[in-house]
């Protein structure tokens, strides 16, 4: 893959992370309501070997398919603590590893399934962490996305632009990202987009590898 990985911005990253993870879920809880069923919808689109990148806390933990092999995988240790204990409490085994979408230690054509929530808001290099969910699911396997993503209007666009720097460095993510655009620049073929929420600003993204 060209160009190296920004180590200061993936620094940065992960320490916002660890520092709103004690707080991430309490924060979370107004907005996680209206969430439950988008996640619902995703998981029920997973199956085989399941890679789930940015687990956070383990908010999708009681949506993963019963009975797959899943592994986990989080930037920031704080979440990745929270993530266990989550994963503990509701008896789940789940393979929790803390690593960077931007580059995944997994061998090409390892997962049938790789899916992400509200994750590449915040990959410092979406791209390339997409390139990556690329390289690691089998050929005719599924890229399933869910995120907020940049509005296509002028005003609140703009809008979203401006706050964008505020927003990211308080919340980690940010409000602007055009992911459906990175999807396709990172060469995967989508499948289908539905869009969630207020002025569809959340894309449910299905994808498929292209090899
Ligand atoms: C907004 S939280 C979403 C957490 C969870 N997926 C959810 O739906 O609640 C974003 C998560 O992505 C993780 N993250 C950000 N950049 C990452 C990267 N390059 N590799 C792996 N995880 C990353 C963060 O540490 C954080 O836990």
């Amino acid at each position: 893959m060209s160009g190296k990985i920004d180590a200061r911005a993936t620094a940065r990253t992960r320490a916002r992370y660890n520092r709103i993870a004690p707080i991430y879920d309490l924060i979370e809880t107004i907005v996680e309501g209206t969430f439950r069923s988008w996640r619902e919808k995703l998981w029920s689109n997973a199956n085989g070997y399941i890679l789930e990148v940015g687990v956070g806390t383990g908010k999708n933990f009681s949506y993963h398919p019963r009975g797959m092999k899943i592994v986990g995988i989080d930037l920031a240790d704080q979440m990745l603590a929270r993530a266990r204990e989550r994963a503990q409490k509701l008896g789940m085994t789940i393979d929790l590893r803390q690593g960077d979408a931007q580059s995944l230690d997994f061998p090409d054509n390892t997962f049938d399934t790789a899916a992400a929530t509200f994750v590449f808001c915040s990959v410092p290099d979406p791209i390339r962490g997409l390139r990556e969910l690329n390289r690691v699911v089998k050929p005719g396997g599924k890229i399933l996305l869910l995120d907020h993503v940049r509005l296509d209007q002028p005003i609140m666009g703009n809008m979203l632009d401006l706050l964008d720097p505020i927003i990211s460095r308080l919340w980690g993510a940010h409000i602007n990202r055009r992911t459906i655009e990175n999807v396709r620049q990172a060469g995967l073929d989508i499948e289908k987009i539905e869009h969630l929420g207020p002025m569809g600003m959340v894309k449910l993204i299905v994808a498929k590898p292209r090899k």
